[in-house]
């Protein structure tokens, strides 16, 4: 009684009150702890804003050096986890390795688990141990990469690799993906600084669908690695986290330039979408889509332009000045980074694996500030209207028509 639906898809609904990220979608503003996401791609590191969106403040140096040591020597995977990668089917989708693989990682945890509520973390009425919360972040940020990278390694048959010491967040996980056995093998600084930007860009975006999902699970206050699995099950789709492998098959069905109006034509008839583009926040422009363009131009360098570059920026602007997608409000996000990754070597389907990585961290922030709310954790319970059948009475099988 006294219920409407009035916001479905929540165009219009706030659900909590959040210090993490600013979005002003319509001057195109992306800020982190008050940071904006253009200072912060110039002159931070990933693993350096994962801290201070955790954390709320830039981190000291020495804060730093603890910080990313504990998340350096929490990236190594239990022996026995190889063979739960090795039960995958050879063409399982890596996001399905992997949002299985968050989960799986939960079972490790005793001090994390649920089940031992009263004890640890989760204890109601009392505040939660930031120690033990602090543990399951070190662990979660460290060993993303890892499974990431075993989810793909396993795919190609190849022996899975330790996380090396010494490396930055990025380089380990470039290492880990790509060591054949050389000694001193080290990837290339140009494309680590390039993913690692990417990285920083995607670390957190306010209260996306995979984060609203992590807190919709966390809420219920199970284990953050049963939340996190959550949220990476929300981005595996092609609305979200999907669309940047969507972007790159799309490009590769348009083919060429020429083929670009007839494609704009059949989106404007509604028989396709132009993946990359358009976003529930920003009405202007997307801040991430011009530093992705840029660290595009550094990686070409290195590895040659993209054969479907040319058709990139034909349907860009094709679709800039044509009025469907002008009176709309449509512009590039972020997701047309699928042309680096692809240029980088990566497989399309692993695309949104590259997503996971760094979006674990605004995850986290998210939970953490959850847990450490005032007044405890609320679970999120939304309503419906119920609008099926009335009242029937049960027809056995024999009798139903
Ligand atoms: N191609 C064609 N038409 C579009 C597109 C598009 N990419 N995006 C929106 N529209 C149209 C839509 O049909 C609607 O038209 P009308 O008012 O005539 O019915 C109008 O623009 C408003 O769009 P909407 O679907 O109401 O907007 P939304 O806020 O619900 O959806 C979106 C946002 C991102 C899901 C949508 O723009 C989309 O599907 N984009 C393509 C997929 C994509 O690139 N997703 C990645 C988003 S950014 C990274 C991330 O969050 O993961």
């Amino acid at each position: 009684k006294g219920l409407r639906v009035s916001d479905q898809g929540f165009l219009n609904t706030a659900v909590l009150h959040s210090q993490i990220t600013y979005i002003d979608g319509d001057a195109g503003v992306l800020r982190y702890r008050g940071y904006p996401i253009e200072q912060l791609a110039l002159h931070s590191s990933h693993l350096e804003t994962a801290y201070l969106l955790i954390y709320g403040s830039l981190p000291t140096k020495s804060q730093f050096e603890i910080f990313s040591n504990e998340v350096s020597q929490h990236a190594v995977m239990h022996a026995e986890a190889q063979q739960f990668f090795r039960s995958f089917r050879y063409d399982a989708h890596p996001m399905a390795v992997l949002t299985s693989a968050f989960a799986y990682l939960g079972s490790y945890y005793q001090e994390a688990n649920p089940s031992l509520q009263g004890q640890t973390l989760f204890t109601k009425g009392d505040a939660p141990s930031l120690a033990i919360m602090d543990k399951q972040i070190y662990r979660l940020i460290g060993k993303a990469t890892t499974l990431a990278a075993m989810a793909y390694r396993v795919r190609q048959g190849r022996e899975f690799v330790t996380p090396p010491t010494g490396m930055s967040y990025t380089a380990s996980f470039l290492y880990q993906m790509d060591y054949l056995g050389q000694e001193d093998y080290t990837p290339n600084p140009v494309l680590v600084k390039a993913l690692d930007v990417l990285f920083l860009l995607h670390a957190d975006h306010e209260m996306n669908a995979s984060a609203s999902s992590t807190l919709q699970v966390g809420s219920s206050l199970v284990d953050p690695f049963s939340a996190i699995a959550a949220g990476c099950a929300s981005l595996y789709g092609p609305l979200h986290g999907g669309a940047n492998e969507a972007v790159v098959r799309m490009l590769l069905s348009i083919g060429k330039p020429e083929n670009v109006p007839a494609f704009i034509e059949a989106v404007k008839r509604r028989e396709k979408v132009l993946s990359g583009f358009g976003h529930r926040i920003y009405k202007t422009s997307d801040p991430r889509s011009f530093i992705v363009r840029k660290t595009a131009d550094e990686v070409f360098k290195i590895t040659g332009k993209d054969a479907l570059l040319e058709t990139a920026m034909a349907l860009h602007d094709a679709a800039m000045k044509d009025e469907y997608f002008v009176s709309r409000k449509l512009a590039p996000n972020v997701d047309f980074c699928g042309l680096i990754y692809r240029a980088m070597g990566f497989p399309m389907d692993y695309f949104p694996v590259l997503f996971v990585i760094p979006r674990v961290v605004g995850w986290l922030a998210h939970w953490r500030q959850m847990m450490l709310q005032t007044g405890g954790v609320k679970i999120w319970r939304p309503r419906q209207i119920y609008v099926g059948a009335g009242k029937r009475d049960y027809v056995p099988i024999g009798k139903r028509e």
